[in-house]
């Protein structure tokens, strides 16, 4: 019973999951005198009970956390027995069907019940998923899954081939999902299993080719808003910097007389300052949008050059500092296309 809320502490029953290090977690059920191996030795059930979820659980060679379940974690840590959605596009999926506590949702195929988790999680406590899966073990298995997670109340598993034989359901659902192969061969049930008043189905397709056989069959059917998305996860690095602000000269032929004389005089020069500055040296004012009179950044080390001390410092330089976001190189690659459309009325 550990899906359906949170709570404080671990109990028997529960599922947790283990989180062994980055990308590293072991999901199981707390059950009396059962142990389990991780690299830093054993985790006994036992020894779990009553411990708080979120806190350092000491093994003979390390430590662990134990983690309480969310669907987040359960997709990153359930056993695989097909591909399976993630938390990108599951959040794509749940946002744009416009899923809310209450609603009823039509799925096909279960497969791992990766993103069916999300979706229960979401229509609590009053919605109801209808899944259905044509491979007998892993409809089998999933059901298990929600019994052992305190879910099967709010899920029905059907082990049916849906584009042969359909949903056999008729004015229910507020929306419809579908992960298979051959998406566009079951349009028409989907469209049936909807409430008279409509709803919004969406189907993933890996393959373009696949995308527009859907849109062809959601377009015959009387579905609109037909829209393809991608979702691709992209990290960015916050990073500080600090730019000098240009200064042609002309303007300021005073000035920049002054800063050549300040320039040659080695004294005036100022010492070298790193990036990483604080405080007194005043990167406490390297706050967007504010141009601050600072002190020049000297990379190069102390010449007799004037010439190049000229270009490199001035005992007044402008400089304007601010935050800026850099994507990281490697980007997570393609999973699939979600496509998305509205039922109005039928
Ligand atoms: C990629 S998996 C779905 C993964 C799921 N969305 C998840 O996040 O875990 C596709 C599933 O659809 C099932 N399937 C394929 N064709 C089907 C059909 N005609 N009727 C019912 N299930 C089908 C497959 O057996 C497979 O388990």
């Amino acid at each position: 019973m550990s899906f359906n809320r949170m709570k404080e502490k671990v109990e028997y029953g529960d599922t947790v999951l283990v989180h062994v290090g980055f990308d590293n977690m072991l999901p199981f059920i707390v059950q009396k005198g059962v142990t389990h191996q991780t690299k830093f030795g054993a985790v006994r059930h036992d020894k779990l009970i009553g411990k708080k979820y979120g806190t350092k659980f000491q093994c003979p060679r390390g430590w662990v956390y134990i983690m309480h379940p969310t669907p987040e974690l359960w997709t990153l840590s359930l056993p695989h027995r097909t591909q399976i959605l993630y938390t990108t596009d599951i959040s794509m999926v749940i946002f744009q069907l416009d899923l809310k506590p209450g609603s009823v949702v039509v799925e096909a195929g279960t497969g791992s019940g990766s993103l069916s988790h999300a979706i229960l999680r979401t229509i609590q406590p009053s919605g109801h998923l209808h899944t259905f899966e044509f491979h007998e073990e892993r409809s089998m298995k999933a059901r298990e899954e929600f019994e052992d997670h305190g879910l099967s109340q709010f899920v029905t598993v059907t082990h049916r081939d849906v584009c042969g034989d359909g949903f056999q359901l008729e004015g229910v659902a507020d929306a419809v999902f579908l992960d298979l192969p051959r998406p566009w061969e079951c349009v028409g049930s989907a469209k049936k299993a909807m409430k008279t008043e409509g709803g919004r189905i969406c189907t993933f397709s890996p393959c373009i080719e696949q995308v527009q056989r859907s849109c062809e069959e959601l377009s015959k059917h009387g579905f609109s808003e037909i829209s393809t998305m991608e979702c691709l996860l992209r990290n960015y690095n916050i990073q500080f910097a600090k730019l000098q602000n240009m200064n042609f000269g002309d303007d300021d032929a005073e000035d920049s007389k002054t800063s050549v004389k300040d320039a040659e005089d080695p004294s005036a020069t100022s010492p070298v300052k790193g990036d990483g500055d604080s405080g007194k040296n005043g990167s406490d004012d390297c706050t967007p949008a504010k141009v601050a009179k600072q002190e020049p950044e000297v990379t190069t080390p102390k010449s007799s050059n004037p010439k190049s001390k000229t270009t490199a410092g001035s005992s007044e330089v402008s400089s304007y500092c601010f935050t800026s976001a850099v994507p990281a190189l490697p980007m997570q690659g393609h999973t699939g296309f979600l496509t998305f459309a509205s039922l109005l009325t039928h």
